[in-house]
């Protein structure tokens, strides 16, 4: 399998990087980023491009010529709702929406396997309704589940040629430290389940490249508490098989 990832240096997608490299299922990795991203050592790190764009609006012929015949992409481009506070809200829209518009269309026209596989990275808690205004962030928080949405309307433009949709939805991505222990504490709590939704990335990643690998099935998202249900069994069998 070929397999694009977007957005190379993020938090979340450095961890993918990581993983994917470790995977025999995937054979080769294209790392779309603004800056080379640190890319593992070790047997898979020979596997990896890095694809170096100036914006992820833009897409040159030599850019799109490395995702052809790619299998999936795992889309992780987006300003987090922390550096989205000190950002003009134009830029913001900008990026997590026309440029993740822009990339999936790029993508596409660059001639991608039959079926494709996309990952759509997003967020747990999102308003299903346009019209209702959260109380937090509502503007970035709308945002977001348009920009769902017509990653959603474009999956189902292309569906019959092969284009298959996954959204994930995670809610606060830890590193395995600390505050991942102390979160999972507050989810042995039922009262207080709800307002510590999270996950680990190493759950996060391990649970996306698994349905990647294998199929996203019928349904179209994955939420917080399914991720790290298959990312831990996924992390587990990994162990397993490697002793
Ligand atoms: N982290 C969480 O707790 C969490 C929770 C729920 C959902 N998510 C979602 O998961 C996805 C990945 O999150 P993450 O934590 O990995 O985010 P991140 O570390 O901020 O990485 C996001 C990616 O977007 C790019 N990006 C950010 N700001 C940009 C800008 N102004 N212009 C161009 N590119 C920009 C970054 O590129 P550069 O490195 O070049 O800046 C990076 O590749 C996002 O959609 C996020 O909303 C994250």
């Amino acid at each position: 399998m070929k397999l694009i990832v977007a957005g190379g240096t993020g938090f979340v997608a450095v961890e993918v990087i990581r993983q994917a490299a470790q995977l025999d299922a995937i054979t080769s990795l294209v790392v779309l980023a603004r800056k080379a991203a640190p890319l593992p050592e070790g047997p898979g790190a020979s596997k990896i491009k890095t694809v170096v764009i100036e914006d992820y609006e833009r897409y040159s012929d030599e850019v799109k010529a490395e995702f052809a015949g790619a299998d999936a992409c795992i889309w992780t481009v987006a300003v987090t709702p922390i550096k989205a506070l000190s950002l003009d809200g134009a830029e913001v829209k900008r990026v997590c929406q026309t440029c993740t518009m822009a990339g999936l269309k790029a993508i596409w026209e660059a001639n991608p396997a039959k079926p494709f596989r996309f990952v759509y990275m997003s967020a747990e808690g999102l308003p299903a309704d346009p019209n209702k205004k959260p109380y937090l962030m509502a503007e970035y928080m709308l945002m977001r589940a348009e920009t769902e949405r017509l990653v959603r309307d474009f999956a189902a433009q292309h569906a019959s040629e092969g284009f298959e949709l996954c959204i994930a939805q995670p809610g606060l991505v830890t590193a395995e430290g600390v505050l991942w222990q102390t979160l999972r504490l507050f989810n042995a709590i039922p009262g207080l389940r709800s307002v510590a939704i999270n996950i680990s990335r190493g759950e996060l990643a391990a649970a996306m490249l698994e349905r990647t690998v294998d199929g996203f099935g019928s349904k179209q998202e994955m939420k917080n508490a399914e991720m790290v249900r298959v990312g831990q069994a996924a992390l587990q069998a990994r162990r397993a098989r490697s002793g």
